[in-house]
């Protein structure tokens, strides 16, 4: 049984002028970006790359749409190296740009998924705590023809080189922390509940919990400017995640978020949010032993409480972190709770393999039920 599974180079730098001079930038490296995020750090350095603004191509997390304009644009010219700065959204985009052979767009890529090759190499430098994309090989997007996200999955899609400069989340606003470094934990949780769970990834698993859930108490108890010299280790704790999912897989928190995303445009940690506890409730109600309980045992003792009021004394913490709003806010009406739980059914099978325990239709629609 695969125990880790690790492939990029990790690098730490404490400003982007060191990455700069180590990584020794040409004019025919690409960077995908957002100018709001690249200026301040890298416009005074004057790089030669070559920059493409996400933003210029649409807006929200990706979709196949925004990826093929990105594609188009990219092949005007000839890129040795991809280097994505910023969040998960231009990250998944920036996978796709070192995989893409000329001419093929989104659709050609998901229909020949098994036979990905790296075309270019790729560098990613994370801007926010939460998805761990640097050190995964995933890549999720929005089929718009399909409504709800999908995961384009392949060896290929590893970064050469995940760099870890903390400096770039000095300017992250607060819900963007909230929302990331809540997927992060997500990601921390369905990994140590998974059944491709190994004593490797629990310890990354772990760490990432304990450092994300004791930085949340101390902005509970001192307010949001607490985080802010917190985000190194909100960067390193969605790091250690993305070591833990990135073997042991997420589940269905993730799964059922999807269509809620593709169809409302949820940020992706929030739309995971909305279901967390309640997945977690409902797998206690299958099966409480196990990794579940040594889940509730760990909380217990971060969370000061006793192990069966960990899941309430999760969601207190997680509440003032990010108010939760229940799927009607979001524009879900009652009537979807049947049309989500046959969507994930039919398209997440990927995650739901991952699942603490098996979830039938009708539970899954209980779980919709329960936040709607
Ligand atoms: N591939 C994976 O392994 C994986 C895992 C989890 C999530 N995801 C995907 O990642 C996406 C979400 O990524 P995210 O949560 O990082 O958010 P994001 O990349 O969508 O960013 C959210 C907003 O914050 C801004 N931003 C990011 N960093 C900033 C900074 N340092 N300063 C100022 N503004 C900044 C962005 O420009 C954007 O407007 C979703 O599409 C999700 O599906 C992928
Ligand atoms: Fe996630």
């Amino acid at each position: 049984m695969l125990q880790l599974l690790f492939k990029p180079e990790l690098h730490y730098f404490d400003t982007c002028r060191e990455f700069a001079e180590r990584f020794r930038i040409t004019a025919d490296d690409l960077v995908l970006t957002n100018k709001y995020i690249y200026e301040p750090f890298f416009g005074p350095l004057d790089l030669p790359a070559m920059t493409l603004y996400q933003e210029e191509f649409g807006s929200g997390e990706p979709s196949d749409v925004m990826v093929n304009a990105i594609l188009e644009a990219m092949e005007t010219k000839a890129v040795r190296r991809v280097i994505a700065v910023g969040g998960g959204t231009i990250i998944d985009i920036a996978k796709v740009l070192a995989v893409a052979p000329t001419g093929e767009r989104v659709d050609d890529l998901f229909r020949d998924m098994g036979n990905l090759q790296s075309r270019r190499e790729l560098v990613i430098l994370p801007t926010t705590c939460g998805t761990g994309s640097e050190v995964t090989n995933i890549s999720i997007l929005n089929r718009t023809s399909m409504g709800t996200k999908m995961g384009l999955v392949s060896p290929s899609m590893f970064a050469s080189q995940a760099v870890l400069v903390p400096e770039l989340l000095s300017t992250l606003p607060y819900g963007v922390f909230a929302t990331s470094s809540i997927d992060a934990l997500v990601h921390a949780v369905e990994s140590a509940l998974s059944p491709k769970a190994t004593p490797y990834t629990r310890i990354f698993s772990d760490k990432a919990m304990q450092l994300i859930l004791r930085g949340y108490q101390r902005v509970r108890q001192e307010g949001p400017q607490a985080r802010v010299p917190l985000m190194k280790d909100f960067l390193i704790a969605s790091n250690f995640a993305g070591l833990a999912f990135g073997t042991a897989g997420c589940a269905a928190v993730h799964a059922l978020s999807y269509p809620l995303g593709g169809s409302f445009h949820v940020p992706h940690g929030e739309s995971n949010y909305a279901l967390f506890v309640a997945v977690l409730k409902a797998y206690r109600r299958v099966r409480s032993d196990g990794a579940l309980a040594e889940l509730e045992s760990f909380l217990a003792s971060e969370l000061s409480c006793e192990p069966e009021e960990a899941f309430d004394a999760l969601g207190e913490l997680l509440a003032a972190i990010l108010p939760l709003k229940r799927l009607r806010e979001y524009g879900m009406k009652e009537e979807d709770i049947p049309s989500f739980a046959g969507n994930v059914l039919a398209s997440q099978q990927r995650l739901l393999a991952n699942n603490y325990v098996p979830l039938s239709e009708r539970q899954i629609e209980e779980i919709y039920a329960s936040r709607w």
